[in-house]
């Protein structure tokens, strides 16, 4: 079975005791997962060792940034690189997030850079894909969802594709409340996968993780993972409330 995925996404929310206390109280539940369910959290840079020291030994519960550079290293201050971030131990980031794309201009070409170097330092991309309202109006979402994926992810092998995490975030449902329906969300989810067996194989369509975000709640997590394409949630404002988030995890497949 495809990997199950429940992704917090914190943002830039929480001070650093904050955020140990968010983590503590969800892990005190001590929730138990399949040997294909996974938990993972991108914090903000600053958090990572300590998210890592908490999570050490946890089988199944993964560390993640929210970022990496474009490039490998040198005289790019305020960035971090994927280097970096491997040498603490960190083995997943999330890229290209659609708030990244408009308030920090990330487009897909440096976006399909930032996923090779993560790959390089075995970093598993969470990579979001998704489109904005005046898209979907139009009922051009599947070939703007499309031109992102080939350009910044079709270039790479059959074998490098398997380590990506997919997260298909529909714009206007981000932060909105405004949730994709499960036939919405299973119908883009189907998209992507169609298209990754058309590029590679039916094998490999079916091993990748496709997540879903945009208003994932406690209340509708259990009705969109149980789409059959849909593989988890990449969640927001949720994953910041302990209970919230322990019931978005219980809610896995
Ligand atoms: P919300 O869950 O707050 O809508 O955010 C979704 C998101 O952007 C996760 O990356």
């Amino acid at each position: 079975m495809r990997k199950q995925i429940a992704a917090a996404n914190w943002k830039m929310n929480l001070t650093y005791q904050q955020g140990e206390e968010l983590l503590d109280s969800i892990l005190k539940e001590e929730i138990s997962l399949e040997k294909d369910q996974q938990v993972v959290f991108a914090v903000p840079f600053p958090y990572l060792i300590m998210a890592a020291e908490k999570l050490k030994g946890r089988k199944n519960y993964f560390g993640s940034a929210q970022n990496c550079s474009d490039k490998k290293s040198g005289a790019y201050t305020g960035e971090v690189s994927a280097e970096m971030l491997h040498s603490i131990h960190i083995t997943h980031c999330v890229l290209g997030h659609s708030e990244r794309r408009e308030y920090f201009s990330e487009f897909n070409q440096a976006l399909a850079h930032k996923a090779e170097l993560c790959l390089e330092y075995n970093i598993t991309p969470i990579f979001c894909c998704g489109e904005p309202l005046s898209i979907r109006e139009v009922g051009a979402e599947e070939g703007f969802v499309e031109a992102q994926l080939k350009e910044s992810l079709f270039h790479f092998s059959e074998d490098q594709i398997r380590k990506i995490v997919i997260a298909y975030e529909p714009i206007w449902a981000i932060g909105t409340g405004m949730t994709a329906t499960t036939a919405q969300a299973q119908e883009m989810h189907a998209h992507i996968r169609f298209l990754l067996a058309s590029k590679y194989s039916k094998n490999t369509a079916d091993i990748i993780p496709i997540l879903y975000g945009g208003s994932v709640k406690a209340g509708n997590a259990k009705e969109l993972f149980s789409c059959p394409d849909v593989d988890g949630g990449l969640v927001g404002g949720a994953s910041l409330v302990a209970a919230d988030f322990c019931s978005i995890i219980r809610a896995l497949k």
